[in-house]
């Protein structure tokens, strides 16, 4: 049966609900048509982008009656901004729109019809929550500033002011950073021309230590100011560690090999009252306030005694190894950025743990090493990327056969199709899965969930 709609066609659409990746989902007949900019409950004027044999996607580009949970963005970059999604949606239909994309990724993708489901677990704080931002310069007529890039647009930079997901200090150092550009007549990369000298900024706060780490990344060459960029920064006592990183591709990277130009190698944060290095290409959850819950219901779900072997997969720099081992015999962790394993070994001295051990590697290529080495696992934390248990980690993951999987997800779609790959394959049943909202006002959802062997 041919699509309803054609490309470019206006529509009058009413709005059901939220897909999982944010866009509004309505239907004429039956067929799905996904709008970006569509709130739950808003009947829209929408212009038709894509068609397709199952579905079409649209715009929003007038809202005709808006919905009962809309409310007033307070951010003045609002909508225009990528960075965030539903600023005018309240914070409660955020949080259940999430909760309702988990619970249908698990029944649609897990084929679970009656998934073990938890209440979410709502953010504390729904605004200044991030601990790490990454700007963009870009080239404005007098001169360059920084920002994000639009809503939808990759090759647009939009000049930031204040953004609501950081801190006053966040804002702060960016601003600070912007004015020294200008008085410097230095000039912002240009993607398109691959023209220019400034690229990206990033800015991390160690959120319960104050400490701060800036990173400039620029095109090749050393043409500006060091000790200049350094005296600005300088000004905030809270900037402990300020690295330069230089990008020679075309590609917008940050994770690039840094240069110290004063202070500390890393900074530390604080979290479930242990003490983290953070170098600069280092991972660690951008909300620090949530990243403490979040390993709360990892906790939980592992329930440990103190007689176990655990596995902290996917460890970054040892956050839930570390929070786990007091609890444990041993802990071994294994990822493959060895920026975060040396910050893993730093951190388990930092603490004064004895039980827990780090290794650079890729888990699908190295856990069964790690298994030969640890002996049998109890306990096996996963903590993947977006696209999950990906290459061959799943399959060793089930030939290792623990007895309990916490699988701590950023992505349901992937969770999902593992918990049912780990269920046909490999006899694990979903025992509990709580979502977390980490990111309000995006469409991230985190989620922890608790497999079980032998079913
Ligand atoms: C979502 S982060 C989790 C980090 C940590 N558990 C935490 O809570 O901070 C995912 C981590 O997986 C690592 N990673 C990605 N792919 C990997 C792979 N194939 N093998 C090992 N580590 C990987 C990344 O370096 C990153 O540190």
């Amino acid at each position: 049966m041919a699509a309803p709609v054609t490309k470019d066609q206006e529509l009058e659409l009413t709005i059901d609900s939220l897909a999982y990746g944010g866009n509004g989902v309505a239907r004429l007949n039956g067929f799905v048509v996904f709008v970006r900019r569509g709130l739950p409950g808003d009947t829209v004027r929408a212009r038709v982008t894509k068609v397709q044999r199952r579905h079409a996607e649209a715009l929003a580009t007038e809202v005709l009656r808006p919905g009962p949970q809309r409310v007033d963005a307070p951010c003045a970059h609002y909508p225009a901004c990528g960075g965030c999604r539903f600023q005018d949606l309240a914070y409660e239909a955020q949080a259940e729109s999430k909760a309702g994309q988990v619970a249908d990724a698990l029944r649609r993708i897990g084929g679970i019809a009656e998934p073990p489901l938890e209440p979410i677990l709502p953010a504390d704080d729904v605004f200044h929550y991030r601990n790490k931002l990454e700007y963009s310069f870009t080239q404005l007529e007098d001169g360059p500033t920084l920002g994000f890039h639009k809503a939808g647009r990759w090759d647009e930079v939009l000049e930031i002011e204040r953004c609501w997901l950081t801190t006053d200090l966040g804002n702060a150092i960016r601003n600070a950073v912007r004015e020294w550009a200008r008085s410097d007549r230095l000039v912002a990369y240009d993607q398109e021309g691959q023209t220019g000298y400034l690229r990206h900024l990033v800015v991390r706060e160690g959120r319960n230590t104050g400490q701060a780490l800036v990173q400039l990344v620029t095109g090749p060459g050393e043409k500006f100011d060091t000790g200049g960029f350094v005296d600005v920064l300088r000004v905030f006592p809270e900037v402990r560690s300020i690295h330069w990183a230089v990008n020679e591709t075309p590609a917008e990277v940050t994770n690039l090999p840094t240069r110290l130009l004063w202070g500390e190698e890393a900074i530390e944060e604080e979290l479930c009252g242990l003490r983290f290095r953070v170098r600069p290409n280092a991972f660690l959850q951008t909300n620090t306030a949530m990243a403490e819950r979040l390993y709360g219901v990892a906790r939980e779900f592992a329930a440990l005694t103190g007689n176990e072997t655990v596995f902290d997969l996917y460890c970054g720099i040892g956050t839930i190894g570390l929070v786990l081992a007091g609890d444990a015999l041993t802990v071994w962790g294994i990822d493959m950025s060895e920026e975060s394993i040396a910050c893993a070994l730093e951190n388990a001295e930092l603490n004064g743990v004895g039980n827990a051990a780090f290794f650079a590697g890729n888990v699908g290529q190295s856990v069964a090493e790690l298994h030969e080495r640890s002996g049998d696992p109890d306990v096996v934390v996963v903590d993947p990327p977006r696209a999950g248990l990906a290459g061959k980690a799943l399959k060793r993951l089930g030939e290792i056969g623990a007895p309990r999987i916490v699988y701590v997800s950023c992505n349901p779609t992937t969770l999902a199709g593992d918990a049912k790959r780990l269920a046909d394959d490999h006899g694990y049943a979903l025992r509990r899965a709580k979502p977390v909202d980490m990111f309000p006002h995006t469409p991230h959802v985190e989620t922890v969930a608790l497999l079980e062997a032998g079913v």
